[in-house]
C-alpha cells in the first residue's frame, strides 16, 4: 500500500450513464481529499451528482453507468483499477454506505438480527454465536434499547429512526475506515435527525473513521463538517469550511442555496428559492453550468468553465465573478 496522508483521494472523476437518449454526464470532474477521522460534506440540489459521486467511489453504479476518467485512491491505491473481487473486499471492510431510505437496504422478510449477523459473518470469520454477540454490541453502540429483543424483530416492527440506527449498525459491522452517509436523515423528523447526526459524530470519535455526509440540506450538516463541497451539474463550484461557505460564500449558486434555507442568525429574512431549472446533463453547457440561472452572468460565463480560484487557505470557488473582482482590485 502506498503511503498517503489521505484515506481517500478523488481526482478529476467523471461518471456518465449511457442511455437511449444519449450520454448523461452526471459527474464532470470532481476532486477532493479526505483525511482519516475527518468529515466531508457534499451539498447541492437534487440531481447535482452527489449520489453518483458516492456510488462511483463504491462502484455500485447502475448497469448503464461508468467511470469514464479520473482516479479514486484508497490510501494511495487506485481502486478504479480493482477487480470486482477486490472491490467486494473494499466495500466489505474499508468503506460502507448508508442509504437515504433504510427500507431499500433492509430486507423486509428477514429479522434485523439475521441481516446484521449475516453482514458480520460476511466480513469476518466469526461463528454464529460470536456474530450474535457482536450484533447485540453494535445495536447497543448505535443506541437501540433492549437489543436482544430488537434483533428478533422484522424491519417493519422498528420505527424510522430505529431502522436508520439498524442501518448504521450494519454499516459499522465491518469497522470501515470510511463511512459514506447518503442523506441519512432526510426521511426522519427534525429531533430524530439531530439524534442520528449526534450519534454519527459520537461513533466517529470512538472509532476514528472518516465520514462523507451527502445532503441537500446545508443547514443540517454544517456544524459537523471539516470541509464542505458545494456541487452543481456534477462539478464542485465551491469548497471550504462551514464558516467560509456560510459567512463568505463566493459562488452565486452557494449564495442562492443559502437564501433558500432558514437561518437562526437572521430569522426575519425571507426565503428565496433559486430560479430557473437545473441543467440538462445530456447537453452540458460549454461554460459555467450555473450560468443560465445566474443573475450576475457575464459573456465569458457562457463560453468557459471557470477554474477554481483560491480565496483563502481553506476556501476555493469556481466563478468568473471572483476573477473579475481580482482584476478590479489589482487595477485599483
Ligand atoms: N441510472 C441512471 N441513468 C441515467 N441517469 C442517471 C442515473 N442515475 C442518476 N442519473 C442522473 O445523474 C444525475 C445526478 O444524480 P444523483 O442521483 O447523483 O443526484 P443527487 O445530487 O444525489 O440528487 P438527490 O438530492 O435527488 O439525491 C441526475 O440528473 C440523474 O438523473
Ligand atoms: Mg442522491
Amino acid at each position: 500500500m502506498v503511503d498517503s496522508k489521505y484515506v481517500l483521494e478523488v481526482k478529476d472523476l467523471h461518471t456518465s450513464f449511457f442511455t437511449d437518449a444519449g450520454e448523461v454526464k452526471a459527474v464532470n470532474g470532481i476532486t477532493f481529499n479526505l483525511e482519516p477521522g475527518k468529515t466531508l460534506g457534499i451539498v447541492g440540489e437534487s440531481g447535482s451528482g452527489k449520489s453518483v459521486t458516492a456510488y462511483s467511489i463504491m462502484q455500485i453504479l447502475a448497469q448503464t453507468g461508468r467511470i469514464t476518467s479520473g482516479e479514486v485512491l484508497y490510501k494511495g491505491e487506485d481502486i478504479t483499477k480493482y477487480s470486482e473481487r477486490e472491490m467486494q473486499k473494499f466495500r466489505g471492510s474499508k468503506c460502507s454506505i448508508i442509504f437515504q431510505d433504510p427500507m431499500t437496504s433492509l430486507n423486509p422478510v428477514f429479522t434485523v438480527g439475521y441481516q446484521l449477523e449475516e453482514a458480520i459473518r460476511l466480513h469476518t470469520n466469526k461463528s454464529k454465536s460470536e456474530a450474535r454477540e457482536r450484533a447485540i454490541e453494535l445495536l447497543k453502540l448505535v443506541g437501540v434499547n433492549d437489543p436482544e429483543k430488537r434483533l428478533k424483530q422484522y424491519p417493519h416492527e422498528h420505527s424510522g429512526g430505529m431502522r436508520q440506527r439498524d442501518m448504521i449498525a450494519m454499516a459499522l459491522a465491518c469497522e470501515p475506515d470510511i463511512l459514506i452517509a447518503d442523506e441519512p436523515t432526510t426521511a426522519l423528523d427534525v429531533t430524530i435527525q439531530a439524534q442520528i447526526l449526534e450519534l454519527m459524530q459520537d461513533l466517529q470519535k470512538k472509532l476514528g473513521m472518516a465520514i462523507i455526509m451527502v445532503t441537500h440540506d446545508l443547514g443540517v450538516i454544517a456544524s459537523m463538517c471539516d470541509e464542505i463541497l458545494v456541487m452543481y451539474g456534477g462539478r464542485v463550484c465551491e469548497r471550504g469550511t462551514a464558516d467560509d461557505i456560510f459567512y463568505s460564500p463566493a459562488h452565486e449558486y452557494t449564495k442562492g442555496l443559502l437564501r433558500s434555507i432558514p437561518r437562526t442568525d437572521n430569522m426575519n429574512e425571507k426565503l428565496v428559492p433559486i430560479g430557473g431549472t437545473p441543467i440538462n446533463l445530456l447537453n452540458m453547457p460549454e461554460g459555467c453550468a450555473f450560468c443560465p440561472r445566474c443573475d450576475e452572468a457575464m459573456k465569458i460565463c457562457l463560453k468557459e468553465v471557470p477554474d477554481e480560484l483560491r480565496i483563502s487557505d481553506s476556501h476555493l470557488a469556481s466563478c468568473w465573478m471572483n476573477v473579475k473582482k481580482l482584476y478590479e482590485s489589482k487595477e485599483a
